[in-house]
């Protein structure tokens, strides 16, 4: 049973995604242990508490300086025992002593074709801004783990979507994640979970 510690900052429909391909069995011998949100706010805590599942908010208002909500964050994800880290929508920047504690054992989903539209200040609304000024008629979403970079670690899964005509920033997001981040993100956990996608040591640096 592959265990998941999924860490969120907002509307959650990533981590509903993840849930419902457990229930819906397109995501195999899984279970979620913990749910970890920055945000005390975030909807998608609500979600985690409606399913049962474990959940908790670190929030770094609560620390006196970032070394001191680090550890706190991490000490609450070591409990837990994750085997396999998710980022869906999180959007605190990872310590380097969690990247190196989990090499190869931590997931993210970005809401473009990496390499384009990621890195420092590309999240959110804002990759799409930023593929519709550019004028692109493709985008999508890409799954990839994370190293000590900004969306710089080996890439895992990547899906297409059309850009339309009069897209706008939220009817573009919408589609990706519709068709791109929720199909991607539940099948990569299925592929580490089976074994089809190696992951911890086996990782090949990107
Ligand atoms: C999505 O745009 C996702 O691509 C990005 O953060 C946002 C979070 O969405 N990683 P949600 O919280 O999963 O609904």
């Amino acid at each position: 049973m592959l265990k998941i510690a999924v860490l969120v900052s907002g509307g959650g429909t990533n981590l509903q995604a993840i849930m419902d391909g457990i229930a819906q069995g397109e995501i195999r011998d899984t279970e979620i242990v913990l749910v970890l949100s920055n945000n005390p706010g975030a909807y998608a805590l609500e979600r985690a508490k409606k399913a049962g599942i474990a959940n908790i908010c670190v929030s770094p208002k609560d620390y006196a300086d970032r070394k001191d909500f680090n550890a706190a964050m991490l000490a609450k994800i070591d409990e837990a025992a994750p085997d396999l880290i998710v980022l869906a929508g999180f959007l605190v920047v990872i310590p380097s002593e969690m990247t190196a504690k989990y090499a190869g054992r931590i997931i993210n989903i970005h809401p473009s074709l990496i390499p384009s539209f990621c890195g420092t200040g590309y999240y959110g609304l804002k990759v799409h801004e930023a593929a519709l000024a550019r004028g692109v008629k493709i985008t999508g979403a890409t799954v990839h783990f994370v190293d000590e970079g900004t969306d710089t670690g080996p890439i895992i899964l990547q899906k297409a979507v059309e850009v339309q005509d009069d897209d706008t920033p939220e009817v573009l997001q919408r589609r990706v994640m519709e068709e791109a981040e929720w199909k991607i993100l539940p099948k990569a956990i299925d592929g580490i979970a089976t074994g089809s996608i190696p992951y911890g040591k086996a990782v090949k640096k990107g």
